[in-house]
């Protein structure tokens, strides 16, 4: 039997209040959506199910509110096999929201990260004992900006390999980004972290996500790209989730980095084809047949 790794997802739980148009908004102007629906979201819970899908044994660091969207977001995700022991409930504060507006097969999003705050260094030095017996941590930018701090500050001691996806993108010191084994920004955030990093990338630290065009692997300088799958394009919310989800369960399970890299864009571009950040995200199974397929 292959190994189950052990994954620890450190972020935002939100719930995403997603509206479909045809026609976007200018400044000042009101149209008429076609379908407003609510979906389970926010990059760490995200990230947590795309893992969790694919056999990871995954935990969840993170906060919710003390409000109907919190305690829905938990019990979907312990529906989802995700342990959500160590995820904190704040009295008197909103669980954290997403609203997305769909359009011409691309999204824009504004968090209110509300309980998302809350994921503070203080909560993680509680749970730094989740966070020793993992195989793999992966983390995003939806929490406060201490907390990436103090996880990079952890890294050499820690010797658990720490996956930074650099979303939404946040000024960050160098210093702290390099800290992380991995990181993983979409074209947008590669281009703003650029400036910030120069060249003080090694190895094969950085991977960008790019869409349709698949990925890229950068190692020493040169760049291994790896394409992307023509699907039907339903909804791209979630898809830079999945491929981290992915990315650190096989990782964790001790695939190389290539290879973890070509099932999670192949795990990416299933995700794309169903509505809602985590509806596509595939199974194990489901990501092996369509890469045999395809
Ligand atoms: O990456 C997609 C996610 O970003 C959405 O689910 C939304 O909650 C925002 O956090």
């Amino acid at each position: 039997m292959e190994k189950r790794p052990k994954v620890t997802v450190i972020g935002s739980i939100n719930m995403d209040l997603t509206v479909q148009t045809s026609i976007m908004p200018k400044q000042g102007e009101t149209v008429l959506g076609d379908h407003f629906n609510t979906y389970p979201g926010g990059k760490g819970a995200n990230q947590a199910v795309a893992a969790a899908r694919l056999g990871a044994d995954v935990c969840l660091l993170g906060a919710i509110g003390d409000d109907d969207f919190g305690a829905n977001l938990l019990n979907h995700l312990r529906e989802e096999g995700i342990n959500t022991a160590s995820v904190s409930m704040q009295e008197n504060v909103s669980t954290g929201t997403a609203t997305i507006i769909l359009s011409n097969q691309d999204n824009r999003i504004i968090v209110a990260p509300g309980a998302n705050r809350m994921v503070t260094p203080d909560y993680i030095k509680e749970h730094l004992h989740v966070i020793k017996e993992s195989d793999i941590i992966l983390t995003q930018l939806e929490i406060p900006i201490d907390t990436i701090t103090y996880l990079a500050s952890l890294s050499e001691e820690l010797k658990v390999p720490m996956i930074l996806n650099p979303a939404p993108y946040q000024p960050l010191p160098a210093s702290v980004v390099e800290a992380f084994r991995y990181i993983t920004p979409n074209e947008t955030e590669a281009e703003l972290f650029k400036k910030e990093l120069q060249e003080g990338i090694k190895g094969d630290q950085w991977i960008t996500t790019k869409g349709k065009e698949g990925v890229s692997i950068y190692k020493k300088g040169e760049e291994l790209k790896i394409p992307g799958y023509p699907v039907n394009v339903e909804d791209t919310t979630g898809a830079g989730d999945t491929f981290n989800g992915a990315l650190a369960a096989y990782l964790g399970r001790e695939y190389t980095l290539e290879d973890s890299v070509r099932i999670a864009n192949a795990a990416a571009a299933l995700s794309v084809t169903q509505k809602g950040a985590q509806s596509g995200m595939p199974t194990q199974e489901a990501v092996e047949r369509f890469m045999k397929e395809n």
